[in-house]
């Protein structure tokens, strides 16, 4: 069905016959597999007698070979899927069979992406970016701490460096503009943190989509922000890069090293903001972060710290 897709890419007519002829199969099994990717993948394809069929509009597919010719400063190995679960949950097996970290997975679709808190992230065919970067934590705790704060803050100026200039962070991990949510970000860890691990950094950002039903919560993308599209090689040639240098840094110095960065990054600093736990809430205004990356929060005239990956924050509507 895939290659079938990658013939239409173009956006130009193409006759059932060459189609049929390509693929060594019959009109009306091409036929088919058109209504398949029409159902499968949501894409829109035109039918127009005599001159064949064309897809609505031209696809730029992710290609391993295009990212690493654009990415000049690291050399992870990028492995593409047409479609897979979840970027993080093939790492997670990659790094079961044994496979040496660093390296990449990325995918033109998920059928299961995951989100933070057991959200589901809507991941359609080839709109946006679905990454997971691996890395083996070789007994350094240190290296753990703030971690996914540190991811954020690549992702944000990734994001910046192509124009998104209104994008910040939330605590712990969200890349916003305004309220509605363009990248989010899920660490997963395997192994022993206190001695060898692997961390899974999965990183989802919303790029050329335009519309999607099923999304729980605010969101926005990096074309609805802009009005333009974006090549999705570029820019997961370029989120290494940032990458890259973030992890570096947080490498040499600790987290320490990016704190006040993040903090000048953070869109709620200075807020009236309710802290989720379950089924508790705190009330309190935002201080900022700490040398961990763990939020300070004042909470009734008295200063308190809070961290771990099942946290979330609201806004408070007087702040
Ligand atoms: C969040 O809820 O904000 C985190 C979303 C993380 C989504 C990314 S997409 C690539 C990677 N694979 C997944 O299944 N999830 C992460």
């Amino acid at each position: 069905m895939l290659t079938l897709l990658k013939l239409l890419k173009d956006g130009r007519f193409h006759s059932g016959q060459a189609l049929g002829a390509a693929l060594g199969v019959s009109r009306s099994a091409v036929w088919k597999q058109l209504q398949h990717l029409e159902a499968e993948l949501g894409l829109s394809i035109h039918k127009v007698r005599g001159r064949g069929y064309q897809l609505s509009a031209p696809l730029a597919l992710l290609d391993s070979s295009e990212i690493s010719a654009k990415a000049v400063s690291y050399d992870w190995p990028a492995q593409v899927y047409d479609s897979i679960d979840s970027t993080n949950a093939e790492a997670l097996r990659a790094v079961e069979r044994g496979q040496a970290a660093p390296f990449v997975v990325l995918s033109e679709r998920q059928t299961a992406g995951r989100g933070r808190r057991g959200r589901k992230w809507v991941s359609p065919f080839a709109e946006n970016v679905y990454y997971s970067l691996v890395l083996r934590i070789d007994g350094g705790m240190r290296q753990l701490e703030g971690l996914s704060l540190v991811v954020g803050l690549a992702v944000l100026q990734t994001l910046r460096e192509l124009g998104i200039a209104a994008a910040g962070l939330k605590w712990p991990n969200d890349v916003l503009v305004g309220q509605k949510k363009i990248a989010g970000i899920l660490l997963e860890l395997v192994g022993d943190p206190a001695d060898v691990c692997h961390v899974v950094l999965g990183v989802g950002i919303n790029v050329n989509m335009q519309s999607a039903d099923e999304v729980e919560q605010q969101w926005t993308s990096m074309r609805l922000e802009s009005g333009k599209m974006f090549d999705r090689n570029q820019l997961v040639a370029l989120l290494g890069e940032m990458l890259q240098r973030y992890l570096a840094r947080h490498q040499a110095g600790g987290f320490l090293a990016i704190q006040s960065e993040w903090e000048q990054n953070h869109l709620w600093q200075g807020r009236s903001v309710s802290l989720i736990a379950g089924v508790n809430q705190i009330d309190g205004e935002v201080l900022g972060i700490d040398g961990q990356g763990a939020l300070r929060l004042k909470v009734d005239g008295v200063e308190k710290v809070f961290s771990g990956g099942e946290l979330s924050l609201r806004l408070r509507d007087d702040s």
